[in-house]
């Protein structure tokens, strides 16, 4: 256990819950704003959803007529990247692998071809940076794409970072900033009553106060006890099954994320890749099941035929923190310091510069920004309530 936050005496401004990378981002920005900052993780840091990430900043492949607001949040996050990406490693001398690499969608057969032909119209009806390729133009940017390929789309915009180098980066800063983080220490509860919340409870029994809390416990925000019924929100984990790969021969079999309806595949530039990913309703499920490994290989292989050659690394799974409506919650709570910075579901490892920018602000002017009122955690009020 790491006790460095017990050297302090005094009590921090802020209690961080959760060290994945919205909860350590947020220490981070607020330690370097002047914040006294604890941070509370209750394994190693970066440990469970950040730690299997696929690492794509992708908010115009993955976007959907039914969620715009989470689109433009998307998009204001992937602005913020090169600068957030550059600070972090002037901070603290980590690189976190952000790579301008570009993303292509394909359709591997005619049903997909039709279904990729809808999503370019859908792109081009919300003016985003999208060009329909056909598939000898998609084969001269990536060689290695099956000669079978029926089209692709070319998303310029939509990049890619490495999840794991973000968390050491991001710890390392926050760290360097003066927070305290507290891996092995797990959080109980929150201290206080239905009117404030004045600090935490630790596993351990020892009390914390703090000025105000964020939780960013990920996939398990909602079970912390002593959250009043008016500020409660209901999480739940969507599981997601993914592999690492890696080619011997070093880089070169693909330089932009490649993906389809079925598979993505992310090259991190240095002959890795990684395939992802299943979407899972399971509970807290974190099997790894031969089904899942056979069909996500088989359709990136149907993609890029090359991958049946790749040593496979690793295959896990992780728990995507979600709400109903599938959008983060960020800021201030109906009870005063309580704040929420969870539900990132498929986009945590976007959303992490904008999440912390906004928590942020709403810590220092008590509200959240106007321009992001879709995200409040109020919205839920009723909901858990009723
Ligand atoms: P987590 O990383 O889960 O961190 C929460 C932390 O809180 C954990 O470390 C946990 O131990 C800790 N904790 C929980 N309870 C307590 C407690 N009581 N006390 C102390 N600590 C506690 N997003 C993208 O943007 N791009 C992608 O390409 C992408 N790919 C993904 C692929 C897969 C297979 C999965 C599963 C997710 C993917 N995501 C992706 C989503 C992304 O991983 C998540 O949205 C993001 O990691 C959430 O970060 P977090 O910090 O909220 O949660
Ligand atoms: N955004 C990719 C995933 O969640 O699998």
């Amino acid at each position: 256990m790491d006790l460095a936050y017990k050297d302090d005496k005094q009590s921090p401004d802020l209690a961080v819950v959760g060290g994945g990378v919205i909860g350590l981002a947020i220490a981070w920005r607020a330690a370097q704003a002047g914040m006294k900052v604890t941070l509370f993780e209750r394994g190693e840091l970066g440990g469970e959803a950040s730690n299997v990430a696929a690492g794509m900043l992708a908010p115009v492949a993955e976007a959907s007529l039914a969620e715009q607001e989470i689109l433009a949040l998307g998009r204001q996050s992937a602005a913020l990247w090169p600068e957030f990406a550059r600070q972090l490693s002037a901070s603290c001398g980590l690189d976190s692998s952000f790579q301008e690499c570009g993303t292509l969608m394909v359709a591997t057969d005619r049903d997909q071809a039709v279904a990729l032909d809808r999503e370019f119209v859908l792109r081009q009806s919300l003016s985003l940076p999208v060009q329909r390729l056909r598939p000898s133009q998609a084969r001269q940017l990536e060689p290695g794409l099956a000669p079978s390929i029926h089209a692709a789309l070319n998303i310029p915009g939509d990049h890619t970072v490495d999840p794991r180098a973000l968390t050491a980066a991001l710890s390392a800063a926050a760290a360097d900033a003066g927070a305290k983080l507290a891996s092995n220490t797990a959080v109980a509860g929150l201290l206080g009553s239905a009117d404030a919340i004045t600090g935490v409870t630790l596993a351990s029994g020892e009390e914390v106060s703090a000025g105000a809390v964020v939780v960013a416990a990920g996939s398990w925000s909602g079970q912390l006890e002593g959250i009043p019924a008016q500020a409660k929100i209901p999480v739940r984990p969507v599981k997601g099954q993914i592999l690492r790969l890696r080619d011997p021969a070093g880089p070169g079999l693909a330089t932009r994320v490649l993906r389809t309806d079925e598979v993505y595949v992310v090259p991190r530039g240095d002959g890795r890749y990684v395939v992802g990913a299943t979407m899972e309703e399971l509970g807290f499920d974190t099997t790894v099941t031969a089904g899942a490994v056979y069909e996500l290989l088989r359709a990136a292989a149907e993609l890029l035929p090359g991958v049946w050659e790749l040593e496979l690394q690793e295959a896990s799974a992780g728990l995507r923190p979600s709400t109903p409506d599938n959008a983060p919650v960020i800021g201030p709570s109906l009870v005063p310091g309580l704040h929420w910075a969870t539900g990132h579901h498929r986009n945590g490892i976007l959303l992490t510069p904008i999440t912390a920018d906004l928590l942020l602000a709403a810590l220092q002017s008590g509200e959240l920004a106007d321009s992001a009122s879709a995200f409040t955690a109020k919205r839920f009020a009723s909901t858990v309530l009723a």
